[in-house]
């Protein structure tokens, strides 16, 4: 009796995870979202547009590719789920309260650059930039076809930026260390050109990555860090990677 009892749960438990795992894929998120376009012309040209520069960017993209070459960051307006919803990161961010119609935002390594399409009726301008080529294309497509005209798409390194621009506002979502080796410095080198980048009283909003949790040179590091500006807001965030609910993050609010 016992050993069905322990079959019976071995098979449920994996099961589970077999759901668990084909539902993180990008495979799974992709034919769902192909699925939902089928009835809305416009949107089916668009992921089309879409499709087309993931495609170059399997081709012609020689460093690390986000999300399997799907989408990593998701947006229910367009129909598209990616890793990170958009909507969900923005209700939990709660940043409307420091934007306003004058400022300046820079969305340091935008990635496809949603957040900042999402955020931008909320400012005057937003600096979007991201080296991925292909992934600025794909902002750029989105950005016309939503006609948002205030978000300024840049092909760029973050570091190569003029030292003499600066910014009312920086974000820094899960940017401070990537993947793909293109910001490595280590924290605080990088919150010293976010300084240099930064208007006197300007803010900075950073997000921490999943790994940063309970890692104590991170946290060390971020102490001394936090010394340097005025802490307007700490929290944890979590709710928004596809496929868990509970992935937590530190999320920063500072003042120059
Ligand atoms: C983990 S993703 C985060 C994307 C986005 N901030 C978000 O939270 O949805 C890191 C992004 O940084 C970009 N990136 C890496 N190094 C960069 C650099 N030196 N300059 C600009 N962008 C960079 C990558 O192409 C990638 O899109």
């Amino acid at each position: 009796m016992n050993l069905i009892k322990k079959i019976f749960w071995y098979t449920i438990n994996n099961l589970f995870k077999l759901i668990h795992k084909i539902s993180l894929s990008h495979t799974y998120q992709k034919s769902k979202d192909q699925i939902r376009i089928q009835f809305r012309p416009g949107l089916r040209m668009l992921h089309k547009q879409i499709n087309r520069e993931l495609y170059n960017q399997k081709l012609n993209w020689n460093k690390y590719i986000y999300a399997n070459n799907y989408m990593y960051q998701g947006w229910d307006k367009i129909f598209i789920t990616g890793l990170r919803s958009t909507d969900s990161r923005i209700q939990e961010y709660k940043i409307e309260k420091y934007l306003n119609e004058k400022s300046t935002v820079l969305d340091i390594g935008c990635n496809t650059g949603f957040v900042s399409l999402a955020l931008a009726n909320k400012v005057k301008k937003i600096y979007a930039i991201d080296h991925n080529v292909h992934l600025i294309n794909i902002g750029k497509i989105v950005s016309n076809y939503l006609g948002i005209n205030n978000v300024d798409f840049i092909v760029g390194d973050v570091f190569n930026i003029k030292n003499n621009v600066r910014f009312d506002q920086i974000w820094s979502f899960a940017s401070h260390d990537t993947n793909d080796k293109g910001i490595n410095i280590g924290l605080p080198l990088f919150f010293d050109r976010l300084d240099q980048l930064l208007k006197d009283k300007g803010t900075i909003v950073f997000e921490s990555h999943e790994h940063d949790i309970k890692n104590n040179k991170f946290i060390d590091e971020m102490k001394k860090i936090t010394n340097n500006f005025k802490l307007k807001d700490f929290r944890f965030i979590k709710k928004y990677r596809f496929g868990s609910k509970r992935i937590k993050r530190y999320f920063y609010i500072l003042e120059k």
